[in-house]
């Protein structure tokens, strides 16, 4: 089962180069489930028993079933389609010395900068480009092959490397793309990869990602590796689960979320008002008023689902010293007295009540008190949609590495938990 099941995460997770392939992977699987593409420029009309999904600006979504009997609640997961990587600029061929060409590159989100470097990379996202109609279309692309390297500086020409480095994205971190001999050449790629003649792309959202696959290793293959770990894994899982659920009494949602490593503040992102929109519309097109609404959000739930940091076995320090998970120790409940995630009591207890249920164990994370963590959607998403939330993740390690680590077992309790949530 978990062999299965991290082979069906290591083909999602490497068929998802950038946020806007993960969408559109999900979307894929949402379709092959019967679900109804609706849109947002378009009126809805809802049917009971039915279920759906919306996107916005190709990079997040949001699925729901409608239960055939009266609502009683939304159960919510959220997680995110983002992960910190090097963004393509605009006029990104950099001639250097007469005879490389590199490309012009800057940072999207907090990376670790060492791991990206002496290793192919390749180059995903979307690019827009006028069809033969006039009209502006979006396409994917992905130069699926060994195309980029950014090389580190020999040892002998920086002895200090091994004793602390502090990385310029505009100096250290452009890939060579190639000799001078290819100049002009980079963009007729994108164009020939889309389908278009150079002159019709009118813009692009492309993002360097790392060409090593998944790896499921250790001593007793209980370690699963990949970049974009955070937060694949929880959107995987939580589709997972949501699929399998029954969805009887309540509106079931699902969502996955852009921007979430650059503040969450796009109009896709959880501080937007994407999840309030399609959550009141879907009230609006059922008939329901505007207190039904509300009624049904203090009835409500939601699980923000965003990768955690497991004890890292050389740095055990790092960790508080009462809470400390493991990999393939079980679901992580984040906790963070300034409510930079948005557990508490109620929460926390309503959480564990569910994987008590799901039979599926539950770790604990807290900061250390003299270091300053990270945050997550939940609480930024409740400045919108404000309904009881807990903060959750997978314990991983190398959070923002282009190869993360997590635990083969814990995207399985994952699916079991949503799967439970969403009874
Ligand atoms: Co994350």
């Amino acid at each position: 089962m978990q062999s299965s099941i991290s082979k069906e995460l290591s083909q999602f997770l490497e068929n998802s180069p950038s946020c806007f392939h993960a969408i559109d992977n999900i979307k894929n699987i949402l379709l092959r489930e019967q679900f109804i593409q609706l849109q947002e420029n378009e009126k809805w009309q809802l049917r009971r028993g039915c279920r759906y999904f919306v996107t916005r600006n190709d990079s997040s979504v949001i699925a729901f079933t409608v239960p055939e009997q009266d609502i009683s609640g939304m159960r919510i997961i959220a997680s995110h389609s983002d992960s910190p990587a090097f963004k393509i600029k605009e006029n990104p061929e950099l001639e250097t010395d007469g005879h490389y060409l590199r490309l012009n590159v800057e940072g999207y989100g907090g990376m670790l900068c060492a791991p990206w470097l002496d290793r192919p990379l390749s180059v995903a996202g979307r690019v827009i480009v006028k069809d033969h109609l006039g009209r502006l279309c979006s396409r994917l692309i992905n130069i699926d092959r060994d195309l980029l390297l950014i090389p580190s500086l020999a040892i002998h020409m920086n002895r200090e490397a091994n004793s602390g480095y502090k990385y310029n994205i505009q100096k250290d971190m452009l890939p060579l793309y190639g000799s001078i001999a290819s100049k002009g050449t980079f963009m007729k790629m994108l164009a020939e990869a889309a389908d278009a003649e150079e002159t019709a792309i009118l813009g692009h959202d492309l993002f360097l990602y790392n060409r090593q696959k998944a790896s499921i290793w250790g001593a007793a293959e209980e370690f699963i590796s990949c970049g974009r770990l955070d937060d694949l894994q929880c959107a995987f899982a939580a589709l997972k689960g949501f699929l399998a659920g029954e969805k009887a009494t309540h509106l079931a949602v699902y969502c996955v979320l852009d921007s979430e490593e650059v503040s969450s503040t796009t109009k896709q992102g959880a501080a937007s008002t994407f999840l309030y929109d399609t959550l009141t519309r879907i009230h609006d097109s059922l008939g329901y008023t505007r207190e039904d609404y509300l009624i049904h959000l203090a009835d409500s739930f939601m699980i923000s689902a965003d990768n955690a940091h497991a004890v890292h076995p050389n740095h055990t320090d790092k960790s508080d010293p009462s809470n400390r998970p493991y990999l393939n120790g079980g679901i992580v409940l984040k906790f963070n007295a300034n409510q930079k995630y948005c557990t508490d009591a109620i929460s926390a207890a309503m959480f564990r009540d569910i994987c008590g249920t799901a039979g599926v164990p539950v770790q604990t994370f807290a900061n250390r008190s003299d270091m300053a963590g990270g945050s997550t959607l939940g609480s930024i998403s409740n400045t919108q949609v404000a309904l009881n939330t807990v903060d959750i993740g997978l314990p991983q390690l190398a959070m923002h590495s282009p190869y993360e680590t997590a635990g083969v077992k814990d995207t399985d309790y994952l699916i079991r938990a949503a799967m439970t949530f969403y009874c």
